[in-house]
């Protein structure tokens, strides 16, 4: 793998715990403590080669309809790791933030993350974004809230200014976006942040997902020319006199 063009920011979508685990028939909530395990490899994998961010789709605003046994049990995970890993993020300078409606967490979770995200809000070395309660089409809204409350003007209204009142603010957007299990849509996934990014769409499921594979989609991003809307190597045909106005076509 290249050491240059490392993706900055990494966005994955952690989907098929719970195939996984019907799989073997198992019950889901074995699916979804294996794909913890598969979290603690990955954020070390990415850390390891530079990678500054990586936002982690935990749990989607749209996951509260499932039965509140399941989301428990993914509350309770949260909650061991985040418990469990806080000395580990201090060592390594890991700084731990979480994207997502509060609002809607419950008490216990919420005091955890805000005892997390104050502690490790100076480290440096690697950010680690975590969506809880997430939803891109809710972020955007309470972005948008955010702004009418302070009564911002319509033409104050920019791409920064609505990024900056983003749950991400002062995140980079995602270079690469990579999606576990072989669904390939967003599902409401970082909507805002994502307009530029690499997508990388893989049928394994979470649990199996490999460091090797993660240096996979990180190569095939490399060898992807990314040009934001741009012509690569096409040369201005446009030429413009002194004053920036449009004068005739260079041949
Ligand atoms: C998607 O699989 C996974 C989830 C909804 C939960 C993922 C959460 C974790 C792995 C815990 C995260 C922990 C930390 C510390 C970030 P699915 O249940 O949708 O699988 P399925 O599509 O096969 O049903």
């Amino acid at each position: 793998m290249e050491k240059r063009n490392i993706p900055r920011h990494i966005g994955i979508i952690m989907d098929g715990n719970g195939r996984w685990a019907e799989m073997r028939g198992l019950p889901r909530f074995e699916g979804h403590k294996r794909g913890v395990g598969r979290v603690t490899e990955i954020v070390e994998a990415v850390k390891g080669i530079g990678v500054e961010a990586l936002s982690l789709y935990a749990f989607s605003i749209e996951n509260w309809l499932r039965p509140e046994e399941e989301v428990s049990v993914i509350m309770a995970l949260l909650e061991g790791t985040l418990k469990k890993e806080f000395l580990n993020f201090m060592k390594e300078g890991i700084r731990f933030r979480t994207i997502g409606n509060r609002e809607k967490l419950p008490e216990n979770i919420r005091t955890v993350i805000e005892i997390a995200e104050e502690g490790t809000r100076d480290n440096r070395n690697f950010t680690l974004q975590c969506a809880l309660s997430y939803g891109g089409r809710d972020e955007i809204i309470r972005a948008v809230r955010k702004a009418v409350g302070v009564n911002t003007k319509p033409e104050d209204i920019t791409e920064e200014s609505i990024a900056g009142l983003l749950d991400t603010a002062g995140t980079p957007d995602p270079d690469l976006v990579i999606r576990t299990s072989g669904e390939q849509r967003l599902s409401n996934f970082l909507l805002w942040q994502s307009a530029y990014s690499e997508f990388y769409f893989t049928n394994t499921l979470w649990p199996d997902f490999t460091k090797a594979e993660l240096m996979e989609a990180i190569h095939e991003y490399q060898m992807r020319s990314r040009r934001f809307g741009k012509v690569d190597g096409a040369r201005n045909l446009f030429v413009e006199n002194s004053f920036g106005i449009p004068t005739k076509w260079s041949d």
